[in-house]
């Protein structure tokens, strides 16, 4: 029966992975980064910046940092991108039916500290 159990644990310390932490576990800024790749990223680079980035959107690489926007050249603002994530623009979808106030937050967090 010990041994049983033993083995139990084991198999399930081996089998953790710290990539897949259950969602309770992860940090906030693991949440902004995975809602990030879930969402943004098909357009949007992050950690290459603009000369280098080959998708869609603009990246947005440093913008907190640069203080300014890089395509529409606003200053870089928690509410400018708040904005942008809920209602999109000309070319990027709106968001705001996808993902919660909560999550939006989040992912500006994310943006933030890149
Ligand atoms: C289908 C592609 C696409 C997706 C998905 C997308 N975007 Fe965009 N985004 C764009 C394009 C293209 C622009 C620039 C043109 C425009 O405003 O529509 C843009 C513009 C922006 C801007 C404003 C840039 C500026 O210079 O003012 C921000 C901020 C932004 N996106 C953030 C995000 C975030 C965060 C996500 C994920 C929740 C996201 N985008 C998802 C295509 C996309």
């Amino acid at each position: 029966m010990r041994i049983a159990i033993l083995l139990c644990c084991a198999g399930l310390l081996c089998g953790a992975d710290v990539k897949t932490a259950v969602p309770w576990e992860k940090s906030t800024a693991a949440i902004g980064r995975d809602l990030f790749r879930e969402n943004c990223a098909v357009c949007h680079d992050i950690d290459k910046d603009q000369k280098h980035s080959h998708k869609f959107g603009p990246s947005l690489m440093h913008v907190f940092q640069n203080g300014q926007m890089p395509m529409s050249h606003a200053k870089a603002s928690r509410q400018y991108v708040t904005v942008r994530i809920k209602f999109g623009g000309a070319l990027m979808p709106a968001f705001q039916k996808k993902l919660s106030d909560r999550e939006i937050a989040e992912l500006v967090d994310y943006i933030e500290s890149k």
